[in-house]
């Protein structure tokens, strides 16, 4: 039976809803980018995405919910301002963490007393959870730390053997991952930038951010300093006109030749399959210039900083 099929049928969806009852995983179409999912109720299932990813079991997954009451059940208490948030944001690449209800397994919130919840735009993925008629945990189908994939051929290339199924709904729209927001007393804390930029945010609710996270901060477990790493070295460099050296091989990813017209929204949608593709290139290095770090730019710079693991090039 073929593993990537086309997530906009019937008969995809009701396969895939099977597949995650029975304990499988799928891996399925967001709008930011693809999920691995698991039946969020079913630890088995969720451990397996733990192997599959070689994910630390101290790092927490986000639970997929196709509607606003469904993502109350999972919390303890849903404050004004997570429902505010919700109804202004959602579905779309806002995750809210809150003190979880006794609906969440711990092993979905490696043990926090809190859950991480998003409810994803793409069609696919609402009409997989309301067909499978559970929240679905799901991180990035990726394997851990490396780069995200925003198609089904990525998920395919990294994981196809250790998956049971691969929806194919196209490249997805945003590229970059979720903002994942704390919420707190009367305001938020930002975990992860992301689709939802902290401008949007701060309209709504107080927002804190510490750009240089401490070392060893586990507030956001899955965060360490290198991540969505290609294999080829990549360095973040301040572009001097002449242009890099031509010898090693260079590869450069620009967000000039990403978006000719400087739109953030275009880079962060191409962002992590140029860089697969340049990856795949067998260069000796790739350098990758910055963007500023206005609405989309603190997501696109963050997974820069981190796929460098913050190495700049002289
Ligand atoms: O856009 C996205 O959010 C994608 C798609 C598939 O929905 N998912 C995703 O999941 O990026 P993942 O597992 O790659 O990243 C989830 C992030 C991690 O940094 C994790 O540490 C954090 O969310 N997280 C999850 N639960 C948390 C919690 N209870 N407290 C703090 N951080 C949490
Ligand atoms: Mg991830």
């Amino acid at each position: 039976m073929k593993k990537i099929i086309p997530a906009d049928k019937a008969s995809s969806l009701s396969r895939a809803a099977r597949i995650l009852r029975r304990g499988g995983l799928v891996a399925f179409p967001t709008e930011t980018v693809y999920g691995l999912g698991a039946d969020a109720s079913n630890p088995r299932a969720v451990a397996r995405i733990f192997e599959v990813k070689k994910r630390p079991s101290f790092d927490p997954l986000i639970v997929h919910v196709a509607s606003i009451q469904e993502a109350k059940r999972l919390w303890k208490k849903t404050p004004a301002l997570a429902e505010k948030l919700m109804k202004k944001f959602w579905p779309g690449p806002l995750t809210l963490v809150l003190p979880k209800s006794g609906k969440v397994p711990d092993i979905v919130t490696a043990g926090l007393p809190t859950v991480a919840v998003r409810c994803p735009r793409h069609p696919a993925a609402l009409a997989l959870i309301r067909a499978l008629g559970r929240p679905i945990a799901a991180p990035s189908a990726n394997p851990f730390g490396r780069t995200s994939p925003t198609a089904a051929r990525a998920v395919f290339e990294d994981l196809g053997k250790k998956i049971d199924l691969i929806l194919d709904g196209g490249p997805a729209a945003v590229g970059v991952e979720s903002t994942v927001v704390k919420i707190g007393r009367g305001r938020g804390t930002l975990l992860r930038p992301g689709g939802i930029s902290l401008e949007e945010l701060r309209k709504i609710l107080p927002v804190s951010f510490k750009k240089k996270k401490t070392r060893g901060t586990f507030e956001s477990p899955g965060l360490p300093e290198s991540h969505y790493a290609p294999r080829t070295p990549l360095f973040l460099w301040r572009g001097p006109v002449a242009g890099p050296p031509r010898s090693p091989r260079v590869g450069v990813l620009s967000p000039a030749v990403l978006s000719p017209r400087g739109d953030l929204r275009e880079v962060a949608s191409k962002l992590f399959q140029t860089m697969r593709e340049l990856d795949k290139m067998r260069l000796d290095r790739i350098v990758a210039l910055p963007v500023p770090e206005k609405g989309l730019g603190l997501a696109i710079m963050d997974r820069l900083r981190r796929a460098s693991a913050g190495k700049w090039m002289k």
